[in-house]
């Protein structure tokens, strides 16, 4: 499966004068997941992150075959080499649809070298091997990340306090995102019971979302940061803001979008569209 998206690069000249322009040049990104085999070495097919472990030996046992060539520890060397060429085999082994992604002949090569005790040529040896690492990682890392590794929000359900209502990720953003616009349409309008109670409901609704953190969060320190204290703050401002200077009520708002919604957007909703993007 191939995932195409079109990038608008936007070139934007310099102002050289009133009559310079704005090119627009359209360039295709493709965007390949890694194959479905992968899975099984990661959760929940797997108990471990296994692939994403191998990986972070291999960027290890390669440091150690650098360092102990420099000393020339030859014990040490092979321990950490035959390591090193162990799991870059298993590579294909775990995934075997990967096959032309890896050079047998260069893995090879570097495993005569150590044997040979061919200091010199332990670099060149090296950065053969590691052009295979940069070349897959430049089609496949940010993929796989983003498929095997960022948190999945389809199956997250936040319990609206009001309704009882167990609702999806994305219907708790639409109510969140709809109680946010009345509240500002009805303060600009002059509305301000109407606002009020829309304030109300925007902020139990904030509330009922920070109930959910803990289903993958251990800890309470993002909780805290996006729907804490300083939130609560904020909302209990708004709040006052409205019958007694309602001009400042936008500014605060603002404020609410950054803390709350632009803050864990940043991290949760970009990762999570782009994980959306590329499933299948
Ligand atoms: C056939 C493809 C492939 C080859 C070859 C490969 N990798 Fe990877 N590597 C990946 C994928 C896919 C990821 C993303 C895994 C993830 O983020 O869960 C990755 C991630 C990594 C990471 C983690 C990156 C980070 O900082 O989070 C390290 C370290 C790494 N690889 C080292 C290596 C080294 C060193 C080599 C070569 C000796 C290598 N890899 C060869 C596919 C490959
Ligand atoms: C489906 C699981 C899931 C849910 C639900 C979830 N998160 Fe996360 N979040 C993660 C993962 C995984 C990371 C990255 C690793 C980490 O920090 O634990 C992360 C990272 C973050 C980060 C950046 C790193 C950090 O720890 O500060 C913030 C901030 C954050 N989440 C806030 C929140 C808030 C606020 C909520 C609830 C409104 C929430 N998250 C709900 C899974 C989730
Ligand atoms: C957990 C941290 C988190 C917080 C806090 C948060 N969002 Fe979201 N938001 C998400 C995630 C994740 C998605 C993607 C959900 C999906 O598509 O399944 C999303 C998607 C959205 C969407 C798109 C929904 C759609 O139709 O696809 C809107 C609109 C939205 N958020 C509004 C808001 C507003 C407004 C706030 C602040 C009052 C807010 N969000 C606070 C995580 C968060």
């Amino acid at each position: 499966m191939k995932i195409k998206m079109v990038v608008a690069v936007a070139l934007l000249m310099p102002l050289v004068s009133v009559w310079s322009v704005v090119t627009k040049a359209e360039e295709e990104v493709t965007l390949t997941p890694p194959p479905d085999s992968i899975a099984q070495w990661y959760k929940p097919q797997n108990k471990r992150q296994v692939w994403l472990h191998t990986m972070f030996r291999l960027r290890r046992s390669m440091q150690a075959i650098q360092e102990y060539t420099i000393l020339q520890d030859e014990r040490l060397l092979d321990k950490w080499g035959s390591q090193f060429i162990k799991d870059y085999r298993t590579i294909t082994e775990m995934v075997p649809e990967w096959g032309d992604e890896v050079e047998p002949k260069w893995i090879n090569r570097l495993e005569l070298v150590i044997q040979n005790r061919e200091w010199e040529k332990m670099g060149g040896a090296l950065r053969k091997v590691a052009m295979t690492c940069s070349s897959c990682h430049d089609d496949y890392r940010a993929v796989t990340a983003a498929l095997y590794r960022s948190p999945d929000f389809g199956k997250v359900m936040v319990e609206d306090s009001e309704t009882l209502e167990e609702l999806p990720y994305k219907d708790a953003m639409k109510n969140l995102s709809i109680s946010m616009n009345s509240f500002k349409i009805a303060v600009e309008d002059r509305r301000f019971s109407a606002a009020t109670a829309h304030l109300e409901t925007l902020s139990t609704r904030i509330m009922d979302l920070g109930k959910g953190c803990s289903e993958c969060h251990r800890d309470e320190i993002p909780r805290e940061r996006i729907v804490g204290l300083e939130t609560e703050l904020l909302l209990g401002e708004l709040s006052a803001l409205v019958e007694l200077n309602p001009g400042g009520v936008g500014r605060k708002l603002g404020k609410v979008g950054v803390v709350v919604c632009a803050r864990c957007h940043s991290v949760h909703r970009t990762l999570s569209d782009l994980r959306g993007l590329l499933e299948p």
